[in-house]
């Protein structure tokens, strides 16, 4: 049939929250889902001990996308859920973009105060593979006065030169057409030098696209100063997961960020989650914005091609976030979720 098949994974906290109001404009939008469940998260890993069994890995290549909440808790050690499930399935997924908009809505409070919608308007592709996140580590004399922690950064030339290519023709199919490089070259002199160069070479088959460079320092200060400075930002894994809070926190708050964990060649499902965490501090307290999931939602929407039903989703966002700005009582999750759904169903 042509039902989307979707694995969900609400996972920990306001992720269980956000994604019961995704699902719901997901309905309203009239397309065809077919949704599973998958209980991953603290809860099972209190259970049973595991993150993310293989049998269970196995299955979630079969779907046409993944809609991910949020992973993380407290009460398990740092890492354990990060790692072996979210960052997992990233890796074994080969989800090597993480495509991540920065946009400032019309109506939305800003902290820069005097910008334009127009003047935050950039997608950030975020490498999603490799980097520190995927590096080797390792610790010597633990716990004495000596401890010596490294933790190593993976760059291949395959996996930055697919990461650039994807991030070009991104910045070819936009109007501005300009590609900002983001990496600390003058300190990472190995890994920035392959970036650098990944960038001049593919730079050549996209004449129509105008690069530049910045540190990831001075990028940091940038956003917050001068946002329209950058179009699309190509950068390694760390550095973009750093700047897209930026990014979330100028465009109007962490709960409208989306993101896609994009693999383009299509050799697994893509999976679509806010850029937002767990939020333990808010958890179970019905205050989390459902819109950055919803946003993600849409993303998920164009990639399985629905276009038409991605625009609506979207549209539906940018007016309720029109009319939020009048409205002086805050709304829970559930309201925000069904207005959105309202509208959307039109
Ligand atoms: P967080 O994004 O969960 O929360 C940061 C702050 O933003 C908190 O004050 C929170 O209340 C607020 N916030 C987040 N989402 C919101 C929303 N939708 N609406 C309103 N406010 C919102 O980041 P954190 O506190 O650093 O991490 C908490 C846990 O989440 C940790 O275990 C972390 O590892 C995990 N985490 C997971 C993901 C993911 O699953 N992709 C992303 C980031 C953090
Ligand atoms: C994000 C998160 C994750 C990341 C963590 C939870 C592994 O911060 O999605 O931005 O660092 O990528
Ligand atoms: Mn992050």
């Amino acid at each position: 049939s042509s039902n989307i098949r979707l694995a969900v994974i609400p996972g920990d906290g306001i992720g269980i929250e956000v994604v019961t109001e995704g699902l719901k404009v997901l309905d309203a939008a009239g397309v065809k889902v077919e949704t599973t469940q998958y209980d991953l998260g603290a809860k099972r890993y209190h259970a049973t001990g595991e993150t993310l069994p293989d049998p269970v890995l196995a299955e979630l290549r079969g779907y046409d996308a993944i809609l991910l909440g949020a992973v993380g808790d407290p009460s398990v050690p740092p890492g354990v859920l990060e790692r072996d499930l979210l960052l997992k399935l990233r890796f074994q997924l080969d989800h090597y973009v993480n495509l991540r908009p920065v946009k400032l809505f019309p109506g939305v409070e800003t902290p820069l105060g005097k910008v334009l919608p127009g003047d935050i308007d950039m997608v950030v592709v975020r490498e999603g593979t490799e980097g520190p996140y995927a590096g080797a580590g390792g610790v010597l004399r633990k716990g004495t006065p000596q401890e010596i922690a490294t933790q190593d950064s993976v760059n291949t030339a395959h996996g930055v030169e697919r990461v650039v290519r994807y991030a070009f023709a991104k910045a070819a199919s936009r109007e501005r057409k300009q590609l900002t490089l983001v990496h600390k070259t003058n300190v990472l002199t190995f890994s920035g030098d392959l970036w650098q160069r990944t960038v001049n070479r593919v730079a050549e088959e996209f004449p129509q696209v105008a690069t530049d460079y910045c540190h990831v320092d001075a990028a940091s200060m940038f956003f917050v100063s001068q946002p329209q400075r950058f179009d699309v930002i190509v950068t390694d894994n760390l550095f973009g997961d750093i700047i897209t809070d930026i990014g979330a926190a100028i465009a109007g708050g962490i709960g409208l960020a989306a993101s896609g964990n994009i693999n383009p060649d299509r050799t697994a499902p893509s999976m679509f989650e806010p850029v937002h965490g767990s939020a333990p501090d808010i958890a179970g307290q019905h205050k989390a914005d459902p819109s950055a999931t919803i946003l993600s939602v849409a993303m998920l929407l164009d990639h399985l091609g629905f276009a038409e039903a991605a625009a609506r989703v979207e549209q539906a966002v940018a007016d309720d976030l029109v009319e939020r700005q009048g409205a002086w009582v805050a709304r829970k999750t559930r309201e925000i979720g069904d207005d959105i759904a309202a509208r959307v169903a039109g």
